[in-house]
């Protein structure tokens, strides 16, 4: 089966694609009839795809991002990349800062490079709206000036800027993608993600501990991302070359989306806790040029994203959601001492 992408873009490498992300995008990208070779070290397992784990057109590639060697030649035949793999948060970041530059930093241009050199037509990089930073301003738009708070957000832009200021591209187009929290049930779950924590805290606990709340935040489901990473594939190349893209749609406060959990569960004996917190980060982050370049609109809501964490959490999809490490990246990450 092939794909009708109309830039012709048949085969994709998506780095870090046995993730959160990656668990709900690969089988779209699979049904679309593209090749997907996926370049992980697998920390969460390498069983998330379902059916599609043994799809005939799904390669599965143990490989660390940082040797760039072996990772040229997986690039060998691929149209397009969609570069996922990262120590994906703050805190996990800040465990071995080190290990943290080494993955999300230092590889990017091995990878950068062997992309160029094996010919590979797109390359749509995973940032964060997190580069942001703290924002006065009502509305973040892509030409607003960053301001990253952390080590992450700061490795994010850094990679931004490396990725546009390449030279001898050969061609290749380049695509910046600063998606909002994702948020909403995947295979590989996180649970350290704003919507899906409070979710599970009122489904176990019956009680939501909110830290600060006030905080704007962008959110966006999980699978309105797959989607967005699907018309970043079939955009023609002069729309979306060397331009930078905030994907996320519901902005909304930490605590207004606790009161949503509340309301979507039906269950007003769900206690909300409120603790002082001095992650003060927020922003509220304008999605219009997606749709005006692509067309592109969300199709689910935070409301979806919750009753999707509920369903599968009373089928019994979402084991031990506290003491499972499985579920958290910094949790995972000290279990197998990544180093
Ligand atoms: N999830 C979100 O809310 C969100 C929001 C904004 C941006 N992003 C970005 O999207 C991307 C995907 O996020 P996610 O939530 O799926 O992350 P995730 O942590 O669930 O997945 C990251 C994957 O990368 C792999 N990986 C890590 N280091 C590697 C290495 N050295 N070599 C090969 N594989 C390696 C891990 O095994 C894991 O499967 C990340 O770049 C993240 O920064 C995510």
């Amino acid at each position: 089966m092939s794909s009708n992408n109309p830039n012709g873009i048949q085969s994709i490498l998506v780095t870090g694609g046995a993730g959160y992300v990656g668990s709900v995008l690969v089988p779209e990208l699979l049904k679309l009839g593209y090749r997907v070779k996926v370049v992980d070290l697998f920390w969460y397992g390498r069983e998330q795809f379902g059916d599609c784990n043994r799809h005939p057109q799904l390669e599965l590639v143990e490989l660390d991002l940082r040797d760039s060697l072996r990772l040229k030649q997986e690039l060998k035949a691929v149209d397009a990349v969609i570069h996922l793999a990262c120590i994906s948060n703050d805190p996990s970041f800040e465990l071995d800062l080190t290990l943290g530059k080494s993955i999300n930093y230092d590889a990017f241009a091995g990878l950068l490079q062997g992309a160029v050199d094996q010919g590979v037509r797109r390359f749509i990089y995973a940032s964060s709206s997190s580069i942001y930073g703290v924002k006065e301003e009502p509305n973040v738009r892509e030409d607003a000036e960053p301001k990253p708070l952390t080590d992450y957000s700061r490795y994010k832009l850094d990679c931004e800027r490396d990725l546009l200021a390449h030279a001898n591209v050969n061609g290749m187009e380049r695509i910046i993608v600063r998606p909002s929290t994702v948020c909403g049930y995947a295979p590989r779950l996180r649970l350290d993600l704003t919507v899906n924590i409070l979710t599970i805290h009122a489904l176990v606990n019956h009680k939501i501990r909110i830290f600060g709340g006030k905080q704007l935040r962008p959110n966006l489901h999980i699978k309105d991302m797959a989607r967005a990473y699907q018309a970043f594939l079939e955009a023609p190349g002069a729309k979306v070359d060397c331009e930078a893209f905030n994907v996320g749609f519901q902005n909304r406060s930490v605590e207004d989306i606790a009161k949503l959990v509340r309301e979507t569960l039906a269950d007003p004996s769900i206690e909300l806790e409120y603790t002082p917190s001095d992650d003060n980060r927020s922003y509220h982050v304008n999605s219009d040029k997606v749709k005006r370049v692509l067309g592109f609109e969300t199709r689910y809501t935070i409301e979806d994203a919750i009753k999707n964490i509920a369903d599968a959490y009373r089928r019994d999809l979402i084991k031990d959601p506290f003491t499972n490490p499985i579920y958290s990246n910094i949790k995972r990450m000290q279990q197998l001492r990544v180093k």
